[in-house]
């Protein structure tokens, strides 16, 4: 038994863990969605519950260090939003290790280095994916980096670059050489994008190439059933989840307590996912500027009412939100028009509820399967 494992019965997976000199109190990550998992996304995952660490977007390390004002809105944070990581991009060492020290000055409880991201405007500079093709050059700038910081270095990569370059485990294992304190392994290659099905395996190689640090798998999961799967099957210490946070923000609320009592939750009621979505706004309202939230907010909302039933009326008003009154507006037409998929007691008639939702590597049959939050498209060469 490892010693991060608390405990492992028939169905307590386990509850908090550390990562170094960090506790945290579960083993649920939310994985970096650029554009995504900014501070109103993290604390409405928060306010939920269940989350151990959350991770800002991916920064541009440099950008970082000439003080762009971008890069410093990717890393804003407030106290309600701890645990935070920060995650790093880059390739230039001195760069990256000084912006470590920043991400600390700044409040990061441990910074994460992208290692796995896939598009080219990354790997082209040799950071992302990229990285995990140089293994020498890749361990010594994580050192710099482990040296000049007292938080705990993280690394987050994929298997590797294509089926022929699965450099994971050996990667893993150099860069716990040098004091990484947690993997994160999006269970993937470069070369697969998105598409196809999470190696459960894969995972579990890298597990197995690092016996004293914590491995936190990544990819596809969707629901508490798929994160318990994937626990049992590649021994990882933890899982981290990205676009099923989007689908279902009490996800990791509903996987802690799967893991803790073998239970599992139904799926949150509309009136919850409504409140949640206008919360939501509000916080988008409060960071973003009422113009600026409103606008993101059009791409976020669609998230919410991809479990609402029927919702084409909702997605093609919501598209031209501008303001917190024409939200309202929104939800009121909304409400009366879905009326009509109600029966006496206001739930939604079972032909219109939205298909569950099912992780790639449970059965690819699924219509709702992960791919649908917008992935980049096309030969992976031209991202
Ligand atoms: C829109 C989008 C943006 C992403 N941005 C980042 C990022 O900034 N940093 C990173 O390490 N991974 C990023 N990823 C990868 C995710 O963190 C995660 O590894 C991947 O989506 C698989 O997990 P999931 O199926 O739970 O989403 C991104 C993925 C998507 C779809």
């Amino acid at each position: 038994m490892r010693n991060w494992l608390s405990q492992r019965t028939n169905f307590v997976i386990l509850a908090g863990m550390r990562i170094g000199s960090l506790n945290l109190e579960s083993n649920l990550f939310l994985s970096p969605l650029a554009g995504y998992t900014n501070l109103p996304f993290r604390l409405i995952v928060r306010e939920i519950g269940g989350v151990g660490l959350c991770t800002t977007d991916l920064v541009n390390a440099r950008s970082l260090l000439e003080k762009r004002a971008k890069a410093f809105k990717l890393i804003e944070t407030s106290p309600a939003d701890s645990p935070l990581a920060i995650q790093l991009f880059g390739s230039v060492p001195e760069e990256m290790r000084d912006a470590a020290v920043v991400a600390a000055a700044q409040g990061a409880v441990s910074v994460d280095i992208n290692m796995g991201c896939p598009v080219r405007k990354v790997c082209n500079v040799g950071g992302g994916s990229a990285m995990m093709t140089e293994l020498t050059k890749t361990v010594a700038l994580v050192q710099g980096m482990v040296n000049a910081v007292k938080i705990p270095v993280t690394a987050k990569m994929r298997l590797g670059w294509d089926e022929d370059n699965l450099t994971a485990p050996d990667l893993a294992r150099a860069l716990a050489d040098v004091g990484v304190a947690a993997i994160f392994v999006h269970g993937r290659t470069r070369a697969q994008g998105f598409g196809g099905t999470v190696d459960l395996a894969g995972i579990r190689k890298v597990v197995e190439a690092v016996p004293t640090v914590p491995v936190i798998g990544n990819g596809d999961i969707v629901t508490p059933a798929a994160a318990r799967k994937m626990l049992d099957e590649t021994g990882c210490a933890g899982v981290s989840i990205g676009r099923g946070a989007f689908y279902d923000p009490w996800i990791f609320r509903r996987i802690r307590h799967l893991l803790q009592t073998g239970e599992l939750l139904p799926e949150e009621k509309f009136a919850e996912r409504l409140r949640v979505l206008s919360r939501h706004l509000d916080l988008m309202i409060e960071v973003f500027g009422e113009e600026l939230g409103c606008r993101m907010f059009r791409k976020i909302a669609p998230w919410y009412a991809k479990r609402f039933g029927p919702c084409h009326e909702f997605n093609k008003a919501i598209v031209h939100l501008s303001s917190r009154k024409m939200f309202l507006e929104v939800v009121d037409d909304y409400l009366r028009w879905r009326q009509q998929f109600l029966d006496d007691a206001g739930e939604l008639l079972p032909r219109f509820q939205p298909a569950p939702l099912v992780a790639s590597f449970m059965t690819s049959a699924d219509p709702l399967a992960p791919g649908k939050i917008p992935v980049p498209g096309g030969p992976v060469e031209r991202w």
